[in-house]
């Protein structure tokens, strides 16, 4: 009985904790700018896609989880560069089949385009 209690105060403390940092961290980047997108990074697009989850479930010339490079860079054209980058950040489905493509929050919209660059520069 006095486990249980033990483990629920520490849960509150750590909650209470977590949540305040939480709304500090609210205060301060609304200080600098208004809108809560992540900041742009100065790598090029295959270097972000290095550093992110990418290549998990993609290559450029097989298919694995998802497409391959090149089957995308087939399938798009420059037009499609903002749609795609769109898909990057909040993730998609049903394009090439059941599996739904992973979003990516953490990742600014310019970054999202670069990467989309690069993946349609893979064009066979
Ligand atoms: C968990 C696996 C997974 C990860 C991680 C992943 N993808 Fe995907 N991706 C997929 C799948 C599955 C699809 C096909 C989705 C569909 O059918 O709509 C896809 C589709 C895409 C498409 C084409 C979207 C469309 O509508 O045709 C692009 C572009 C893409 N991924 C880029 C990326 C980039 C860049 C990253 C890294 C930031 C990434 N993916 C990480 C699984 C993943």
């Amino acid at each position: 009985m006095k486990k249980i209690f033990l483990a629920g105060a520490i849960g509150l403390l750590i909650f209470s904790c977590s949540k305040k940092e939480n709304t500090a961290a609210v205060a301060t980047s609304s200080e600098t700018t208004s809108v809560s997108e992540p900041a742009p990074s100065n790598l090029s697009g295959d270097q972000i896609m290095e550093t992110l989850d990418c290549s998990g479930c993609h290559s450029v010339s097989e298919r694995m989880i998802g497409p391959s490079y090149q089957e995308i860079a087939g399938k798009y054209s420059e037009k499609d560069i903002d749609l795609l980058a769109s898909k990057i950040i909040e993730g998609g489905s049903g394009v090439w089949g059941g599996v739904p493509m992973a979003a990516h929050p953490q990742v600014s919209k310019k970054d999202a385009k670069k990467m989309v660059e690069y993946i349609l520069s893979q064009k066979k």
